[in-house]
């Protein structure tokens, strides 16, 4: 697959309304992707027509807006599906993110088979949302938390992995692609050593499904979790796949409309997967604009953009290494769409402020992942992360910025 051309990336910048604009007096040069992604006008618009046409409550009505709401929300399903690689559209749950996700597999796959000694396996570049979840869950089942080392260029140690799958490990919870250092995690291979073990895998996907071809049949993995936000689509928005014989095993989590089959005083019955874990009104405008993300990147091309953005992280990469004073934090030999670095003698923030002042938006700070910046002894990176519709000539624009930040502190 070649990357996308001069043209075709003029047509996918048309798409992007937001990045149209100036920023204290320069064009806008967008790297927070891995923060948010900017929403094409195919997004913007669908949600648009829901609001101001086809809007009702879903699953209620008779009336025709419901239905036709009805209709568009759960077309979304099949192509959720589609994009994460499973015939089975039943196994997959609209949630508002990966957050969320990750809390539902905690609080009832985690409650519901978790005993006191158990062990749960992360790794130590889990964001926050892979961590503390977990924690909860551990604490109150009285489970063990258990981390998978990295070395110090952000690869996680599988001979380490090997020793922590002992009998009493249950879960194995890992990011596909880390948010602060765009490492690649091998999970097929993580997967199939969980299994040979006896645990369940769940893996985050918020890095991931933005940038790689994801297939959670041919990964074998029990759960994936994603969030619209981070491909194209709208906030509050997002997904979970889980087998489906999990699915059914696992006790709801929040109770409300939707989930259920039959309520009496003395007894509630329960609807089944998906709608066991969708209790309350959701996010109906919001999974319509998933749906319609997920469109506009299948007719761009999953793999034309993850070798676009390929490309763009190396020129990033090679350029930035050519600043005295920078050390990449975030070195391994597979890594998508993350450059993250740290600049002598300047604090990540002030390199942010300062990069903004030239119109470039980057993201500094701990990334969530706080256990990854003790590794490297750091308080904070700044991050500039890519998408496909950025260009090498905003590339250049970011290294230049970050030429004269480094001068004001030099
Ligand atoms: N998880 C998002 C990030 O890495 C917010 O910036």
């Amino acid at each position: 697959m070649t990357a996308a051309t001069s043209l075709e990336l003029d047509r996918i910048r048309a798409d992007f309304p937001c990045l149209d604009q100036e920023v204290n007096g320069r064009p806008l040069v967008y790297l927070d992707n891995a923060s948010s992604a900017q929403k094409p006008r195919q997004v913007i618009e669908s949600m648009r027509q829901v609001y101001e046409r086809d809007y009702a409550n879903i699953h209620r009505g008779q009336h025709s807006l419901s239905m036709r709401a009805t209709a568009a929300y759960e077309q979304v399903r099949g192509k959720v599906a589609r994009f994460l690689g499973t015939t089975n559209e039943s196994e997959i749950i609209f949630t508002s993110g990966t957050t969320a996700g990750i809390n539902l597999v905690a609080q009832t796959w985690g409650r519901r088979n978790l005993r006191p000694g158990d062990e749960i396996v992360l790794s130590e570049m889990e964001h926050h949302s892979n961590i503390v979840p977990w924690q909860l869950i551990a604490e109150e089942k009285g489970a063990q938390i258990r981390v998978i080392p990295m070395d110090d260029r952000g690869q996680l140690d599988l001979e380490a992995f090997a020793e922590l799958l002992g009998p009493r490990c249950r879960m194995v919870a890992v990011a596909q692609v880390s948010n602060s250092l765009g490492t690649i995690n091998p999970v097929a291979e993580i997967i199939a050593m969980a299994h040979r073990a006896g645990a369940r895998v769940l893996i985050d996907g918020a890095q991931a499904a933005p940038h790689l071809r994801v297939d959670v049949r041919a990964l074998d993995c029990d759960f994936y979790v994603f969030s619209a936000h981070k491909t194209y689509g709208p906030t509050g928005t997002g997904a979970l796949y889980g087998k489906m014989e999990l699915l059914e095993a696992m006790p709801p989590w929040q109770g409300g409309g939707d989930m259920i089959d039959q309520v009496s005083f003395t007894r509630t019955t329960y609807n089944v997967p998906p709608m066991k874990f969708e209790a309350g009104t959701p996010n109906i405008a919001g999974v319509i604009g998933m749906g319609a993300a997920l469109d506009w990147m299948r007719q761009i091309g999953l793999d034309a953009i993850a070798a676009h953005e390929h490309r763009l992280l190396e020129r990033a990469t090679a350029a930035i290494s050519e600043i005295e004073g920078i050390r990449i934090i975030g070195t391994a030999e597979k890594k998508a769409s993350v450059l993250g670095f740290w600049l002598e003698g300047a604090h990540p923030h002030d390199i942010g402020a300062i990069l903004d002042q030239y119109g470039v938006a980057i993201r500094a700070g701990h990334h969530c992942a706080q256990p990854v910046m003790q590794h490297f002894g750091l308080p904070a990176t700044a991050r500039a992360s890519f998408a496909v519709y950025n260009t090498e000539d905003e590339i250049a624009t970011f290294i230049e910025a970050l030429r004269k930040a480094r001068e004001f502190f030099a």
